[in-house]
């Protein structure tokens, strides 16, 4: 009979409130869906979870695939705790990844299954070159446009997720959905995959729009299965239970 390990090292997201949900932060190495409608908070709390890492001497990775990082840093809430020095000391980097189709040559609307392997090995060499042990793909969806079918998706993520686990690299793949969507990914195939779902989403509640957060799936760890609003402040995402729920074994 297989022989039961340890419980499992964590990633400290360092985010008010998510770790406490988490039951001690994400378990290391894990590679997390965190999905949700538009302006739901989705780079935002990705981003916190870089800064976070790289405040505590944990190399982070940025890729940004849907709008390009400077524009993205420039209307992203301006966290007090983000210093410029994290960048300039190479502790948090940010890539765009058009620039690194370009570099491959991949300039075609669809990526072939060789293309794909080859833009899986340059993300996970780039990572582990840079000594990365937190990485937000951001967003993962964009990428899966290029690779269109189901097969091709899953081929992706699964040879990714394998190789950042291999670096024990803790990953954020940021996914689309349209609201009011029962899926938590624009494919169907993404969530099936991913160690951990994260759902975001904007809740109407007395003429206010509310922003949700919920713990769907985390493998490796128990976790709180409550719905959470989340508050978008310059100290960080806060996060306070929206009804008192339960909690359950992943
Ligand atoms: N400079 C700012 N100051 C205060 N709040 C801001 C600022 N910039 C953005 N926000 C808030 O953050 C929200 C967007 O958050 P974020 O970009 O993290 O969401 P998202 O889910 O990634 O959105 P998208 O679907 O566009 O990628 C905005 O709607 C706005 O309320
Ligand atoms: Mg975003």
């Amino acid at each position: 009979m297989a022989k039961r390990s340890g419980e499992r090292a964590r990633c400290v997201t360092g985010i008010e409130g998510f770790d406490t949900v988490l039951y001690g932060g994400i378990p290391r190495s894990n590679t997390v869906l965190l999905t949700g409608s538009c302006g739901t908070g989705k780079t935002s709390l990705a981003l916190e979870f870089l800064i976070h890492g790289a405040t505590k001497g944990e190399n982070s990775l940025f890729v940004s695939v849907t709008e390009n990082s400077d524009k993205m840093l420039a209307n992203i809430i301006p966290y007090n705790f983000f210093t410029d020095d994290l960048v300039e000391s190479g502790k948090l980097v940010f890539v765009d990844l058009p620039v690194m189709y370009e570099r491959l040559g991949m300039t075609k609307a669809e990526l072939s299954m060789e293309e794909i392997d080859l833009l899986v090995t340059a993300i996970a060499s780039l990572a582990r070159e840079l000594g990365t042990k937190r990485l937000v793909i951001d967003s993962i969806t964009s990428v899966c446009y290029k690779l269109k079918t189901s097969e091709k998706i899953r081929d992706f993520v699964l040879k990714l997720s394998k190789a950042l686990t291999d670096i024990d690299c803790t990953s954020i793949l940021v996914s689309e959905v349209a609201a009011q969507s029962d899926s938590y990914s624009m494919f169907g195939v993404e969530e099936a995959i991913s160690d951990g779902i994260v759902l975001m989403a904007n809740m109407e509640r007395r003429g206010d729009l509310l922003r949700t957060l919920q713990v769907i799936k985390m493998r490796g760890t128990m976790h709180s299965r409550a719905k959470y609003v989340l508050d978008l402040t310059p100290e960080g995402v806060l996060l306070v239970p929206l009804l008192k729920g339960g909690s359950t074994r992943a």
